[in-house]
């Protein structure tokens, strides 16, 4: 008899953004009049740039001319892409990456989800409380949460780090030390970002204490603050301890094209193995690599053009985080986020609950956004908005919610 991964009865509920369009779905059919506005997943809205789409039309073609087609990708990803990424994302920054540390994958949340097969499961973790769930749910289910707690709402096996107003929404480093550390800055709820200072102190805890960090980086690109790391290997000894996530959704809008990598120094070792030699396997054996029209495509976000254009995508979207931070603050909210970031953390008025916000927001104004508890318990009494609409909504959406 077929016996089944028990683990996954322990995951709470669905998927945080599966409910949220459940909801809203339903709403929209019971009210079929009312124009909803969506702030809630962090998704692009803009189009894809110029340089995106020439390389995508070119690669098509070449895919359709014996003399120019491809096959399978090689394992790690096409030197081409993994050359521009070292020099751009990481040689012009002053860190030392090899175009062979880093792996081209179909995107962030998939390799934030697998990254820890890697690991024993015997392994704790430690995660920010509100935190992007794939970081929770994926450990879980391969059976390092232990059992959830309803009072708590937390799983007895791993480590929350609480990010509040107290703390700035930055984690202190936790006294029972965890093996892997998840850290996501700017970071996915909050909005909030640290200094390279505040980071060299978990890297130097991680390689003090033999742990690993987890740093995703997927919105790097939203960093305007002087002094603030777009990559953990700006900080030094972070090549023995950490493992590096970087998207290509949330600046070149590849949210529905798919491109991500991972970057796993050869310096990094636990127990003497490699932890590039352990990813590489997992990656060749369990993975035929991004599409070679796409990985052009990120190619060309390195380019002259595709770097103006992106700026000019970021910018976009920086001017509704401005616009929905100095909305609301005047408005009287209790804002956050948004400077370094694409995200607003908002504390609900009146004392609401987050669940209870998200419903009074979507009844009355027509605007959907993300309830903070859906992060972690120390989310509760806040709210997600995103910045990634089109300004046209951002505007209706603020001042709706100016007007409640
Ligand atoms: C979010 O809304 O938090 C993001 O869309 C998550 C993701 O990129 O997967």
């Amino acid at each position: 008899m077929v016996r089944i991964n028990d683990n996954y009865l322990k995951l709470r509920g669905s998927y945080l953004f599966s409910t949220i369009a459940k909801k809203v779905n339903t709403f929209v059919k019971e009210n079929p009049d009312k124009e909803i506005i969506r702030l809630g997943i962090g998704d692009v809205t803009r189009p894809l740039t110029p340089s995106i789409t020439d390389a995508l039309h070119k690669t098509v073609d070449e895919m359709g001319k014996a003399e120019t087609f491809r096959g399978y990708a090689p394992d790690l990803g096409y030197e081409f892409l993994r050359n521009a990424v070292s020099e751009n994302d990481y040689k012009a920054r002053g860190c030392d990456i090899a175009p062979d540390e880093i792996f081209i994958s179909d995107g962030a949340k998939c390799d934030s989800g697998n990254i820890q097969e890697i690991f024993s499961v015997d392994n704790s973790i430690a995660v920010c409380d509100p935190v992007y769930p794939v970081y929770v749910d994926s450990n879980v289910m391969a059976g390092r949460g232990g059992e959830y707690n309803e009072i708590t709402e937390g799983y007895s096996d791993i480590i929350y780090m609480p990010c509040v107003i107290e703390n700035n929404f930055a984690p202190q480093l936790p006294a029972k030390v965890p093996d892997i550390i998840y850290l996501c800055f700017p970071n996915n709820p909050t909005g909030a970002v640290i200094s390279k200072d505040e980071l060299q102190k978990w890297v130097d805890y991680a390689n003090e204490n033999g742990s690993v960090i987890i740093f995703d980086a997927a919105y790097e690109a939203y960093i305007r603050t002087e002094g603030v790391p777009h990559s953990i290997y700006e900080c030094k000894g972070a090549r023995t301890c950490a493992i590096e996530l970087h998207s290509f959704s949330k600046n070149a809008g590849f949210t529905g094209v798919r491109l991500g990598y991972t970057v796993i120094p050869k310096d990094l070792e636990r127990g003497g193995v490699s932890l590039h030699r352990l990813w590489a396997r997992r990656h060749s054996t369990k993975y035929n690599g991004a599409p070679y029209i796409v990985q052009r495509a990120g190619e060309a976000v390195y380019s002259k053009k595709g770097k103006k254009e992106i700026k000019g995508l970021v910018d976009y979207y920086m001017n509704n985080a401005s616009y929905i931070l100095d909305g609301l603050r005047g408005a009287g909210y209790t804002v956050s986020g948004g400077v370094d970031a694409p995200y607003i953390w908002l504390k609900t008025p009146e004392g609401m609950s987050s669940w209870e916000f998200f419903d009074h927001l979507l009844i009355n104004a027509n605007v959907v956004g993300t309830p903070g508890s859906g992060f972690g318990a120390h989310g509760e009494g806040y709210f997600r908005l995103t910045a990634f609409g089109s300004h046209e909504n951002t505007k209706r959406a603020v001042d709706r919610i100016k007007a409640l």
